[in-house]
């Protein structure tokens, strides 16, 4: 049965969006807007657009905002497994993945795929855990037995979305960057309680995130579309608003592994390329991850204001709306003064915010995160 959500009204309080953002799926991922999603609602309910680029769309959460405030989204990640996520709740309206389809990717079969068993041991899960993989992902592919068409399409992205949750949860730092195994593994006493969740069995990840994106999932009744391309060879450039939120470049000399989100995704991406994956992989790199060559990492923090420029000058004729974090290269203000060559006006929105992972997490003045838009 398809679900009962409606669109936000448009003079809806913050509070009472919260109920509706409560009701998306959570994610690991990296730089995920969820947390601030209603402050998001708060700075843009007034904005007037009706199409929106979400260029950088990651987990898809601001895109599902939007979804839910009646626009026509298209999500855009450079990412295939990105996109993947997209389609399922962002492009897909109304197909859900049933029990029945669970059993079916859930039951052992005699599976065909080993390629996570035998290129992976010892590095990012146990060996038990790489055959469940391998054998998940034969399941999933082999749902074209039963389904065609859209139907399998957004059938097969509700899984994977799930299945990349899944394995996001089970890593040390929810990441790929390193060959870490060892970290779950060691008999040491720990204070935090991530060793539960990176032991909790594959299916019983995956059937949770599941029912947690069947429930995302609704028709706005405004057509969303999910594109996966480099924002710079995207070629639609009339969007009534694009939506921004690039990597983070750190000022230099500071070290920036979690700006490159190949590096720290890579895994995913082979599951999404799974038949070529053997063609992409760095097979002499410590962790197998994917050759670099695969896709641009423009944020690096070579000249980071000349990529901004490019990057808003891009989309000068829409609204632009940036998400940024205080600290980053550029600063705030050569961006407002970059965003103010292409666009008349400017607002500036800030708040605190408490990063993953960041140790200096109380401090308001270091964390805090940034919305900037020009219109
Ligand atoms: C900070 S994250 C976006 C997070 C997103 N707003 C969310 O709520 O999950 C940046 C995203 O940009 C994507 N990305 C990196 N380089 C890109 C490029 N050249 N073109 C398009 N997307 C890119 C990454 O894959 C990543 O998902």
């Amino acid at each position: 049965m398809v679900n009962n959500i409606v669109n936000i009204p448009q003079d809806t309080k913050t509070v009472d969006v919260l109920e509706i953002i409560n009701t998306f799926q959570t994610t690991r991922y990296q730089g995920s807007k969820r947390k601030i999603l209603p402050w998001l609602y708060d700075c843009t309910k007034d904005l007037n657009f009706e199409t929106v680029l979400d260029a950088f769309g990651g987990s898809g959460m601001v895109s599902c905002l939007f979804k839910h405030m009646g626009k026509k989204v298209t999500y855009n990640d450079i990412f295939k497994f990105n996109k993947i996520i997209g389609e399922s709740t962002i492009e897909n309206n109304n197909v859900l993945l049933t029990e029945d389809d669970i059993k079916h990717i859930l039951e052992p079969k005699n599976a065909k795929f080993s390629f996570i068993s035998n290129t992976f041991k010892d590095i990012y899960y146990l060996n038990d855990e790489n055959n469940w993989l391998d054998m998940a992902i034969y399941n999933i592919e082999s749902l074209s037995d039963i389904y065609k068409g859209k139907e399998l399409r957004f059938k097969k992205a509700i899984a994977y979305n799930a299945l990349f949750q899944a394995c996001m949860a089970k890593r040390p730092y929810n990441l790929f960057h390193r060959k870490n195994l060892n970290m779950r593994i060691r008999n040491v006493k720990r204070n935090f309680g991530n060793k539960s969740t990176w032991d909790k069995p594959f299916p019983v990840h995956f059937v949770n995130f599941v029912n947690e994106i069947n429930k995302s999932i609704y028709d706005s009744g405004k057509k969303c579309r999910t594109i996966c391309s480099d924002v710079f060879s995207i070629k639609q450039t009339n969007y009534d608003a694009v939506y921004l939120d690039p990597p983070y470049i750190k000022r230099k000399g500071e070290r920036n592994e979690t700006a490159d989100y190949l590096g720290c995704y890579h895994f995913l991406e082979g599951i999404a390329n799974y038949s070529s994956w053997p063609q992409i992989i760095e097979s002499d790199s410590p962790n197998k991850r994917i050759q670099k060559s695969y896709a641009p990492n423009y944020f690096t923090g070579s000249d980071a204001s000349e990529l901004f420029e490019r990057l808003i000058k891009k989309f000068r004729k829409s609204v632009i709306i940036l998400s940024y974090k205080y600290g980053g290269d550029p600063t705030i203000d050569d961006l407002s003064k970059i965003i103010l060559k292409y666009k008349t006006q400017l607002k500036v929105y800030d708040r605190h915010y408490k990063y993953a992972l960041n140790k200096k997490n109380r401090d308001e003045t270091i964390n805090r995160e940034y919305l900037i838009i020009g219109y």
